[in-house]
């Protein structure tokens, strides 16, 4: 399929990768960008041959917020009775494969609430993180606010949102924001790679578990998420995958996964 605003791939068997190709305005996202973003996610979600999904920029740029020459004429009733950002949550609600963020450059405003909407974030050391809307006299609206403050705490959330100071990658990692930080592209991309191919040997339903379960701690308090885990783990007996994993375990052999 060929798209205006994004580029899609299959880097490795089971690896989906959606490319933000936005060039010329940072990858700043509008509105038709994250239909397209949305429908590539749809398909790699819904597709046998994918098991996990790399989303990334440009060495320049992940993204640099959403679109502001989009958002400045918008009216108050305009974006409320047409949800605006609404559909941007398509990413956390309908896709069960873990996405990866790999994140080089600006990663600024709704870029940064995408990343942060992914399930694992790797960056570079030089990445550029921040929420300025403030300085535009509004306020993250992808869910910035929550997400950020979850992922490095109140205090420094607060500060980050009210001064709308930039912070980098090495900072993004040392926070907890960010998995892993790697000092090139290159080192970024190829790294990111070799984690979505580790995940893509795994067992598609494990993996769709796993995702799940970690997902719920955000959602739920811990005696509530325990008790979600328990059962999500109970429900794995009856796949043929825990069968098959845990008897090549004992005859020393790999597993041949059946993904069922
Ligand atoms: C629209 C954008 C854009 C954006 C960059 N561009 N960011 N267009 N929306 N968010 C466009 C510029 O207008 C310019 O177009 C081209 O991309 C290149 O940008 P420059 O500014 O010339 O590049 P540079 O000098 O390298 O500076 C890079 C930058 C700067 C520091 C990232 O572009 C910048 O500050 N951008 C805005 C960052 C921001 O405030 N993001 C938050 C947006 S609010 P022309 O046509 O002039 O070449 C937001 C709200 C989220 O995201 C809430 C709901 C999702």
């Amino acid at each position: 399929k060929s798209y205006e605003y994004i580029l899609t791939s299959t880097p490795k068997p089971g690896v989906g990768q959606v490319t933000l190709n936005r060039p010329k305005a940072l990858n700043a996202l509008c509105t038709p960008l994250i239909k397209e973003l949305n429908e590539a996610l749809n398909d790699f979600n819904a597709s046998d041959e994918t098991s996990v999904i790399i989303l990334t920029g440009s060495q320049k740029a992940f993204a640099a917020g959403a679109d502001i020459k989009e958002m400045a004429p918008l009216t108050f009733s305009e974006a409320y009775t047409k949800a605006f950002i609404e559909s941007w949550s398509l990413l956390t609600t309908q896709v069960k494969k873990p996405i990866i963020a790999a994140v080089s450059g600006h990663a600024l405003g709704g870029g940064c609430e995408l990343a942060m909407m992914c399930d694992l974030l790797y960056c570079t050391e030089t990445a550029n993180f921040g929420q300025p809307e403030v300085k535009l006299g509004t306020i993250p609206g992808a869910g910035g606010s929550q997400r950020l403050t979850h992922a490095i705490g109140k205090s420094k959330a607060m500060e980050l949102i009210l001064t709308g100071k930039s912070f980098s990658g090495a900072e993004a990692e040392k926070w907890g924001l960010a998995a892993r930080t790697f000092p090139t592209y290159e080192a970024l991309m190829e790294e990111t790679l070799k984690l979505a191919e580790t995940i893509a040997g795994y067992s598609k339903v494990a993996v769709q578990a796993c995702k799940e379960v970690v997902n719920k701690s955000q959602d739920l308090g811990l005696r509530d998420g325990v008790e979600f885990e328990r059962r999500v783990f109970h429900s794995l007996f009856g796949s043929q995958d825990q069968k098959i994993g845990m008897k090549a375990f004992a005859e020393k052999k790999k597993p041949e996964w059946t993904h069922s």
